[in-house]
């Protein structure tokens, strides 16, 4: 595993970071999805022993802080660095950041989060940061030794990024980013602007949810074997972010322990800096395909959840991108067999537009559930 200082923090991080919001869910007696809790405590410590030292978490990532709690006992605790973060969209008054840090030092049984993120922040969850004077708090959490670092994650446009950025005299901040995205939110210009500042970056979403890894069709895999170079889609996704010396600690959620161990072995070979003008070239043919291909950039980060009218969006829209990303007929099928028996279909939708609010992608989400029904249903 390659190893970074991070920036103006004194600490060593490991390129790869374990993002536990996907962990593996399986079906309970009921048929309710639940985490596969040994299989992820298993993949903990498989991440620990070949040298994984940072995990993210959230308050929000239902049953994910306690798993993570619960597979680091005192000795591997003191090894690693964990994220997690103040669920800033639910915050009423001033007071409920200290209650929801309270809960998540309890849920991670530990004295201490390493770094603690006011969560997916936007134009909305800033307004309030400043309202409430979140920052006090977070000054006083670190005073009294509740966190360490302080950071924040984002979801927006370049232009908050960088006014968020010049605002408080952060530890850390975490963005989207992937080869499709380079423009998209803060991108790369935010990357390089955090930078600037020494203000080390963590990275969020390099497989946009997993569509960059798995399932790829064809047209791409053919375009990517056209370089000549061995290698999975996901390793040409993660070597294209790795080579930015500026993305410190690179993220993805590992859905089973197979994705895990590969995911590691890239990162023991992925260096910035490294990249070829002609693996440059083909990440560009490949990018043009994908921009032609997809029709919602839903990343499945469920922040649209749960659905008051029971729609699962972030799997209508799987099945949708999906389609056009070389599955169709299967994708259909999967669509009317599992989500319209199940009533998880996007004709549940009664048009409250919670979801809109929430969605840090800005994705119109009534109107694309509409035509994504449309077209599976047909
Ligand atoms: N703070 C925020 O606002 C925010 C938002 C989103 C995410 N996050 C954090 O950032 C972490 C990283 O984001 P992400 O989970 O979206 O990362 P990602 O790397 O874009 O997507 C992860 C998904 O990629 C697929 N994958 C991983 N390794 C693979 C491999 N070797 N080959 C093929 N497919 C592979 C798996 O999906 P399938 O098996 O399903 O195909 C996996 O669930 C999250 O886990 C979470 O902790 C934070």
């Amino acid at each position: 595993m390659e190893y970074i200082n991070f920036p103006k923090l004194n600490i060593r991080l490991s390129r790869f970071g374990m993002g536990c919001m996907r962990f593996p869910r399986i079906k309970d007696s009921s048929g309710k999805s639940i985490i596969d809790k040994p299989e992820s405590i298993r993949m903990v410590h498989y991440a620990v022993e070949n040298g994984v030292n940072y995990f993210d978490t959230a308050y929000f990532y239902s049953g994910s802080e306690e798993i993570l709690g619960e597979a680091l006992n005192a000795s591997l605790r003191k090894k690693v660095f964990i994220a997690t973060k103040s669920p800033v969209r639910i915050v009423k008054k001033p007071e409920d950041f200290d209650t929801y840090l309270i809960e998540s030092l309890k849920k991670l049984k530990t004295e201490y989060i390493d770094f603690y993120l006011l969560h997916g922040l936007g134009s909305n969850s800033w307004e309030k940061v400043k309202k409430f004077k979140l920052l006090d708090k977070m000054d006083i959490a670190k005073k009294e030794g509740k966190i360490k670092y302080i950071g924040f994650s984002f979801h927006d446009n370049l232009e908050l990024f960088k006014e968020i950025i010049d605002s408080y005299s952060w530890d850390m901040s975490q963005i989207q980013l992937n080869f499709i995205g380079e423009y998209y939110q803060a991108g790369l210009e935010g990357l390089k602007y955090a930078a600037s500042k020494s203000i080390g970056v963590v990275i969020m979403e390099p497989l946009f949810g997993g569509i960059l890894g798995e399932n790829v069709q064809p047209d791409i895999i053919e375009k990517w074997d056209s370089s000549g170079i061995k290698r999975t889609p996901a390793e040409w996704a993660f070597k294209w972010i790795a080579n930015f010396k500026e993305s410190n600690v690179i993220l993805s959620g590992v859905s089973n322990l197979e994705q895990l161990k590969e995911d590691i072995e890239i990162f023991n070979n992925a260096f910035p800096n490294s990249m070829t003008e002609k693996e440059k070239q083909t990440i560009d043919k490949v990018k043009k395909l994908y921009e032609r291909m997809l029709k919602v950039k839903c990343t499945g980060c469920s922040y649209c959840m749960p659905c008051p009218s029971g729609v699962n969006i972030p799997g209508v829209f799987t099945f949708y991108n999906r389609a056009f990303l070389g599955n169709s007929e299967s994708s259909k099928l999967g669509y009317k067999s599992w989500f319209c028996i199940s009533k998880e279909d996007a004709s549940q939708c009664n048009e409250c537009g919670q979801c809109e609010k929430a969605c840090p992608q800005n994705i119109n989400i009534m109107n694309n559930l509409k035509i994504a029904h449309e077209y599976l249903t047909s």
